[in-house]
């Protein structure tokens, strides 16, 4: 029988639940379209109750493009290097996942050259309260700035790098080996980068991984991020996502920023990540 699919918005900024799919079976392709479609409309989409292994989260990731592998791969999950494990869950003394990821402001993976076109986390046990995910829509933040700002931005480019130090969790849970954090590199994006489907413009900055702004002296550099990044930081631009458990959630990383929240360590918060892989950002 086909699917029929009702897509209900869940804040005016951005966010739509998606009711009525089993992401768990090969999708049809007017499925697929309406899926596709409603990410491009809504930046983040929220499917509740899917009952997915990691081959069918990874199939359904596929549908989407070709996924990225993260570069910190202690955190990948066995057989399923398209997995990325965030978890607060030991086994061994060690922490089989990622515990402290993302909990600032960011879009994923905005410190390599083509950064991701989106990500799909899916919450296999979750907090009772706490761990919510705020996104924040980056069409909505761009268009809201003034003129002048607008203007001050256009053509700028600005500096990404993933600072390992800066960003250590308070549990000291990243290692990198010295390979890994050889690999680090400074990229740099343009701070306003036109969406590659939508033709819209987003801000495309982000307190987790933007450094400076190229061709700006590094306090002059600081000053127009923190502006920008007090500018990004406001309610109307955001939903926040209380998960419940087997939600998966699918947000454009082109045109949305998300900041994990705390929660009580004594909960298991296991969720696991795929990332489909994205286009050079102009
Ligand atoms: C991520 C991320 C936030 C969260 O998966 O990329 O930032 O709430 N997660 O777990
Ligand atoms: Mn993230």
């Amino acid at each position: 029988m086909e699917m029929t699919l009702d897509v209900r918005p869940l804040s005016p900024a951005l966010g739509a639940e998606v009711v009525g799919a089993d992401l768990s079976r090969p999708l049809s392709d007017d499925a697929f379209a309406c899926i596709k479609r409603a990410h491009l409309d809504h930046c983040v989409l929220v499917f509740r109750d899917q009952h997915l292994t990691p081959a069918q989260h990874i199939a359904f990731s596929r549908r989407f493009g070709d996924l990225h592998i993260h570069m910190l791969e202690q955190y990948l999950m066995e057989d399923h290097p398209e997995i990325l494990v965030l978890s607060n869950v030991r086994q061994g003394g060690r922490a089989i996942g990622f515990e402290d990821a993302g909990r600032y402001w960011h879009s994923d993976v905005t410190y390599e050259e083509v950064p991701p076109l989106g990500s799909l986390l899916y919450g296999v046990e979750v907090p009772p309260e706490g761990g919510d995910t705020l996104f924040a829509n980056m069409y909505a933040a761009y268009e809201a700035l003034d003129a002048a700002t607008k203007r001050r931005v256009a053509g700028l480019r600005a500096r990404h790098r993933y600072n390992i130090d800066r960003r250590r969790p308070r549990r000291g849970t990243i290692h990198v080996t010295d390979e890994q954090a050889a690999k680090i590199r400074e990229v740099s994006h343009p701070v306003v980068r036109t969406h590659p489907e939508s033709g819209r413009k987003a801000l495309y900055v982000n307190p987790g991984f933007t450094v400076g702004i190229e061709g700006l002296a590094e306090t002059d550099g600081a000053a127009l991020l923190a502006e920008l990044f007090d500018h990004i930081d406001d309610a109307r631009f955001q939903y926040r996502h209380i998960w419940r458990q087997r939600d998966l959630v699918f947000w454009d990383n082109r045109c949305v920023m998300h900041h994990a929240t705390d929660y009580d360590p004594v909960h298991t918060r296991h969720m696991l990540r795929t990332t489909v892989k994205g286009d050079r950002p102009v």
